[in-house]
């Protein structure tokens, strides 16, 4: 996984003495470089956006879920008539665990919320962190 690529070459560079005062996308030219222009997929170092996993749960996030959701979790989606739960509430987030909402994702809840069965269990639970991540601070 590219997360656990970049996590290792963070604990190598630790260990480097003064590595760790360069900013994480200042590393040697390489050829390479010269002809990937718009990917940095094989960059470890490379832009946060891109690498954080999260990226592709906030796009799912948006087609599929805010319409009812809302884009924050509020449940201020343009079909909120469905009524949703608020996500940014200590109440929706202490109401089920991780599994529970993987769960309601995959199969659906009430005949409310639609089930996602054709979603890989890996999305589902980035989803999850997602709905975890609305909690209001
Ligand atoms: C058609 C509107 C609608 C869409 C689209 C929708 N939801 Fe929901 N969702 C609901 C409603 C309504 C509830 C409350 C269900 C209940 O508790 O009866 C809910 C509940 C939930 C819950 C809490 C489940 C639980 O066990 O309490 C989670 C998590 C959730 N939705 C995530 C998602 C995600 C992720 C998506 C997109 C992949 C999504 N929802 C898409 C309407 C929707």
């Amino acid at each position: 996984m590219r997360t656990s690529v970049f996590a290792v070459s963070l604990i190598v560079c630790a260990i480097a003495s003064g590595c760790e005062s360069k900013p994480a996308d200042l590393r040697e030219w390489r050829a390479s470089d010269h002809s990937n222009a718009g990917s940095n997929s094989e960059d470890p170092g490379g832009a946060a956006a891109p690498t954080d996993p999260l990226t592709n749960a906030r796009a799912l996030w948006s087609s599929q879920c805010a319409a009812c959701h809302g884009r924050e979790g509020r449940g201020d989606g343009p079909q909120s008539a469905i009524r949703p739960p608020d996500m940014s509430t200590a109440e929706f987030q202490s109401s089920g665990s991780d599994a529970q909402f993987a769960a309601s994702i995959t199969n659906g809840k009430n005949g409310r919320m639609p089930a996602f069965a054709s979603l890989r269990p890996e999305a589902v639970q980035l989803l999850v962190r997602l709905v975890r991540g609305f909690a209001a601070r």
